[in-house]
């Protein structure tokens, strides 16, 4: 006898049926980047199809995302001013703490997740405080870090995603959020998160990029995997929520592991040069708009529970076409 696994392969009908993955516009978390000012909303040059908005645009942009029933969004901000402690991080006015006072007012049903990072603020584009030698002091940086997140929480924000790379980063933050009486605000730690050359369009969108030398002392080696599974135990132990991948779709080994190492939920980020490079594929041509779906389907079959893409919009209209 012949084995014959195409019969369940015949027509969309029973392929439909016994798919295995779906993918759900609930899994969908979408990254926005912040600017000051008024009326703008401006084309990423590195991202075509992502934008810089000013809060006033940004809260239409919210309410189409909530019209797709987009759950969640991920903020970055542009501060007007940088300087060697990121001081407009923290600050009550800073550009993030409006974006999430104003988002929360008008759609409060929202879940606002702030990434909480000092590259984009501070002169010298590092994650952290410089010691007098140049390097990164974790300890320091910590303090800092507890400043952010209150300010963030103090805001209305739902979830802070410290991407820094600290050491202690996850104990400090829910010890000062505990203290502060936000016990309900989530910490989603971008656990393993690798020096990878897939945040360049990033750090373009950002203007984050490190002024001297690379991110190698904090964020991990591309090689590793054990090193992965340490930091997801870790942030476990400290406290974290919600344990992230970040790249995606170069490291699906590592949300598999992941995955089927820890009870919490995985995110998995696909960065800005992951979609940088299927959006210039598919718009030279040379890829078909498929592509995205496959791509977003291989990150929830290796195990991501959600997923954060600069497509959210594009995979949201099509799952909803789709009903
Ligand atoms: C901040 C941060 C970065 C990204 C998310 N948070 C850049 C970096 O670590 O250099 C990258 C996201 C992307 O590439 O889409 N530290």
């Amino acid at each position: 006898m012949i084995h014959r696994p195409r019969r369940l392969r015949l027509n969309e009908q029973i392929r439909e049926l016994v798919r295995e993955t779906h993918l759900l516009v609930k899994d969908f978390i979408y990254p926005l980047f912040v600017v000051e000012g008024a009326g703008v909303k401006k084309e990423i040059t590195s991202m075509p199809g992502v934008f810089h908005f000013s809060v006033d645009i940004l809260l239409e942009e919210i309410k189409e995302i909530e019209a797709l029933n987009i759950r969640a969004v991920l903020l970055f901000g542009l501060p007007v001013k940088k300087d060697a402690c990121g001081s407009e991080s923290y600050a009550q006015e800073g550009i993030i703490q409006k974006a999430v006072r104003e988002i929360k007012k008008i759609c409060p049903k929202m879940i606002v997740i702030t990434d909480l990072c000092m590259c984009s603020y501070t002169d010298h584009g590092h994650c952290g405080i410089l010691n007098e030698k140049g390097q990164v002091d974790n300890d320091k940086t910590l303090l800092y870090l507890q400043k952010i997140a209150v300010s963030h929480a103090q805001a209305g924000v739902d979830i802070v995603a410290p991407s820094d790379m600290m050491d202690g980063r996850v104990h400090a933050i829910r010890q000062v959020l505990d203290e502060s009486g936000f016990l309900d605000v989530a910490i989603m730690a971008y656990s393993a998160k690798y020096a990878s050359s897939f945040y360049g369009p990033f750090r373009d969108a950002a203007d984050s990029a490190p002024s001297f030398g690379d991110r190698k002392s904090y964020q991990m080696d591309i090689a590793n995997t054990n090193e992965a599974l340490k930091e997801v135990r870790l942030d476990e132990s400290e406290g974290a929520d919600i344990v992230m991948v970040k790249p995606a779709l170069l490291y699906l080994d590592v949300v598999k592991k992941i995955k089927d190492n820890t009870l919490l939920p995985v995110a998995a980020y696909s960065v800005s040069g992951e979609y940088s490079m299927l959006k210039h594929a598919i718009n030279a041509g040379l890829l078909s708009p498929a592509a995205i779906m496959e791509a977003m389907i291989s990150i929830k079959r290796a195990g991501a529970d959600l997923i954060i893409t600069y497509f959210a919009k594009e995979v949201a209209k099509e799952l909803n076409g789709a009903k």
